[in-house]
């Protein structure tokens, strides 16, 4: 589907609510299926990547049942009470579904397929594949990639030393050690999102946390849960720019997580000078919540690297429309895990804002930007990403022609009301 988005020509001034965060949602389905009773999630989020992890659990005979006030019910079956599915598993586009649910599957009493779309078969699976193995989990790959064949068995504990930071490789050897034999233990070389540690201490598991490394025992029983699950702050990140960017625009974002391990643009946006208050701060179901202010401000460069990278891997498209707008040159290195998202979010960021007039390079690891340049509109393609999506949306809003996005549909993978929030800003503009 192609949607043509036009500049705003007026400040965006209103309060926004984002739906609810996509890792945790995915988290509290998954953790909700494997406790011993019932668990109620609110303000889960309803996008195809989360309907994916719900659409396997039911296919592993977990009952999850809507509420009429859009809470859901999740019957969670216990650590060793799935049901051999009766056929593969569709994590269709969902990284975080397969991968999650390889950790779970290894040391289940029988065979499972995990499969996808094309999209995801091409993502790489050794990396939760290859330590997996190393508890003894028996898995089938195609070279590295899905579909996944996981002969279940009886997994042991096992020492991991992470070569990416990455919190969908952590979180699977976590809930591998739920069920295996002895203690783990997994060293991560940055700081990944920790919403699975989060949720499992929450639940009673033995999950103890000292820098780094992550020690998990096996537990016989996950407490069920009731949960109401904090604004996603990736999805944030479209509006945090947008309001930074239109001039004379102010904003607020209520109910958002900002757990350290997510706010990277946060802290990156502010030393480029962007004005973003936490109001309200809190903890709500052992993550921080606040309502952000932004108002518009004119930025400058920064050079991001290093562990903030990790603390805001999922932003990066947008960070660069932030970047054409700054003065100077902003640099982005050590990111090269952005290479293997739902794009090559390198290449796909970097070739599309180039057709709007930026002034961008790609390099292997990150891109480089200069600033400000005006961006013109152009036609794009989104090649199946959400996050360009809606990264070349706030493109749109900004630029001085309209931008066509090919593919735009893809938004419902993280964000279902990301356009039609935009035309109610447009609207009361
Ligand atoms: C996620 C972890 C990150 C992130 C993805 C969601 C998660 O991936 O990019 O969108 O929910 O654990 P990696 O684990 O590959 O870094």
């Amino acid at each position: 589907m192609k949607r043509t988005v036009g500049p705003l020509c007026a400040p965006i001034r209103d309060a926004i609510r984002v739906p609810g965060d996509k890792s945790i949602s995915h988290r509290a389905l998954l953790l909700a299926a494997l406790a011993g009773g019932e668990s109620r999630i609110r303000g889960l989020l309803r996008s195809h990547d989360c309907r994916a992890t719900r659409g396997c659990l039911e296919d592993l005979g977990v009952g999850v049942v809507d509420g009429e006030d859009g809470s859901v019910a999740v019957h969670g079956v216990g650590l060793r009470g799935l049901q051999r599915p009766s056929g593969p598993l569709d994590c269709v586009r969902s990284g975080t579904t397969m991968r999650l649910l390889a950790g779970v599957l290894a040391g289940q009493p029988f065979t499972s397929l995990l499969t996808g779309d094309e999209q995801l078969l091409r993502r790489p699976m050794a990396r939760v594949v290859d330590p997996l193995r190393r508890m003894g989990a028996r898995i089938e790959s195609e070279g590295g990639r899905a579909p996944l064949r996981i002969r279940g068995t009886a997994l042991r504990g096992a020492e991991h030393h992470l070569e990416v930071a990455s919190a969908q490789v952590k979180s699977a050897l976590l809930l591998a050690g739920l069920t295996a034999e002895g203690s783990s233990l997994i060293h991560e070389p940055g700081p990944s999102r920790d919403h699975t540690e989060r949720m499992l201490a929450a639940m009673g598991a033995d999950v103890r946390v000292d820098g780094r490394t992550i020690a998990v025992s096996p537990t016989g029983r996950l407490a069920p849960i009731d949960l109401s699950v904090p604004g996603d702050a990736s999805s944030a990140a479209y509006w945090l720019v947008a309001a930074t960017l239109v001039p004379c625009s102010r904003l607020a974002l209520t109910g958002v997580g900002v757990n350290p391990t997510r706010t990277g643009l946060i802290d990156v946006l502010r030393a480029m000078g962007a004005s973003i208050e936490a109001e309200n701060e809190r903890i709500e179901a052992g993550e921080p919540v606040a309502d952000l202010m932004v108002e518009a401000r004119a930025l400058r460069c920064t050079t991001v690297e290093g562990e903030t990278v990790v603390r805001m891997i999922d932003e990066f498209p947008v960070l660069a429309v932030a970047a054409t707008q700054a003065d100077g040159t902003t640099v982005v290195r050590d990111a090269g895990e952005l290479r293997i998202k739902e794009s090559d979010r390198i290449a796909s960021t970097v070739d599309s804002l180039h057709r709007l007039g930026a002034r961008i390079e790609g390099r292997p690891d990150g891109f480089v930007v200069d600033g400000p340049t005006r961006l013109y509109g152009g036609e794009i393609d989104a090649r199946g990403d959400h996050r360009l999506v809606m990264a070349m949306t706030v493109a749109g809003w900004i630029a001085d022609g309209p931008v066509t996005i090919d593919g735009a549909e893809r938004v419902e993978d993280s964000y279902p009301g990301f356009f039609a929030e935009g035309e109610r800003l447009r609207r009361r503009a």
